[in-house]
């Protein structure tokens, strides 16, 4: 068999916490990729991740695992970023852009000195401003640089819509955008079942945003981490690319003239296929919903701004 036209598709995901590993079982019980390579500083717990994986191979079956290093980005085709500190008990994402801005220089670094053609897919937090160091410090095209954005969020609020209306969350169009944090904005403008808009009362929108926009804190609180929701909404993203689906999906790009802000990556619907981010749809929203998303560029504008970049 000429094998020369095969090669097997390849996710390399930096860091293995929580949401790096989470994520690897995910595509790998899913069997999204061919290959899934593990890379973090503490190199033996990449090899017990690893490990741990492989012994679940006989029931899955499909997938290459293995603990590698950076020269394993060489021929991937997605790069996950989940490395860095994550938010403890009472810490905001933007508390963390310090510590985990000073590492990423040196990761993405490492990554594109042995891939220059793959997508990068950050999810590390603040994972706005995070997604414009990557793009700035990898010189890739902004198509390229993917955040998971406010996917995670617009699924928490389509959740919370599902269950305050007995509707399967699936059939519930609503959108998060802007910041993935805490001046993230709800779109209920356009929430709708079937073209059919969403109708609530003042009381319940507030608790249901509430509650989307708090759901980390909450989650923290309980369990000291959150990692399901984030890997299947990295695996969402990982599966519109690599079978190049054109899916619309709430991720963070580098945003133009969009609703009047420019250069900032923020949460906004995205066309993603094989290329990355295809095309940046422009929400028509309201008066009310343009300056709050006004304020959450504002504010990661005035973030970045303290970077050295
Ligand atoms: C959360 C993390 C991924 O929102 O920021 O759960």
């Amino acid at each position: 068999m000429n094998t020369s036209i095969y090669r097997p598709s390849r996710a390399v995901i930096i860091g293995t916490g929580a949401v790096g590993t989470t994520t690897a079982y995910t595509l790998m019980l899913r069997k999204r990729v061919s290959e899934i390579v593990l890379i973090d500083v503490n190199h033996e717990k990449a090899v017990g991740e690893a490990l741990d994986m492989n012994h679940g191979l006989p029931f899955v079956g499909g997938v290459k695992i293995w603990a590698g290093d950076y020269s394993d980005c060489e021929g991937a085709d997605i790069m996950i970023v989940t490395a860095g500190a994550s938010q403890k008990k009472g810490e905001t994402r933007i508390d963390l852009l310090k510590k985990n801005a000073a590492i990423f220089d040196e990761i993405v670094k490492n990554i594109t000195k042995y891939n220059k053609e793959g997508i990068l897919l950050i999810a590390t937090n603040p994972v706005d401003i995070l997604s414009y160091v990557t793009l700035k410090v990898s010189g890739f095209p902004v198509e390229r640089v993917i955040g998971s954005g406010t996917l995670l969020d617009s699924a928490r609020y389509r959740y919370l819509l599902g269950k305050h209306k007995e509707i399967d969350p699936r059939s519930i169009h609503a959108h998060i955008i802007g910041e993935h944090g805490d001046s993230e904005v709800p779109v209920w403008s356009l929430a709708n079942v079937a073209g059919v808009a969403l109708e609530l009362d003042e009381e319940d929108k507030e608790k249901i945003f509430d509650s989307t926009k708090n759901a980390a804190y909450e989650i923290i609180n309980a369990k000291g981490a959150t990692f399901y929701a984030i890997a299947l909404a990295l695996d969402r993203i990982v599966t519109a690319i690599l079978q190049n689906q054109g899916a619309v999906l709430n991720v963070s790009t580098l945003l133009q003239d969009y609703n009047g802000v420019s250069d900032v990556y923020l949460g906004v619907p995205c066309i993603v296929d094989r290329t990355g981010v295809r095309e940046v749809l422009n929400l028509p929203l309201n008066e009310e919903e343009k300056a709050l998303f006004h304020k959450s560029a504002d504010k990661l504008k005035s973030e970045i701004a303290k970077l050295d970049i």
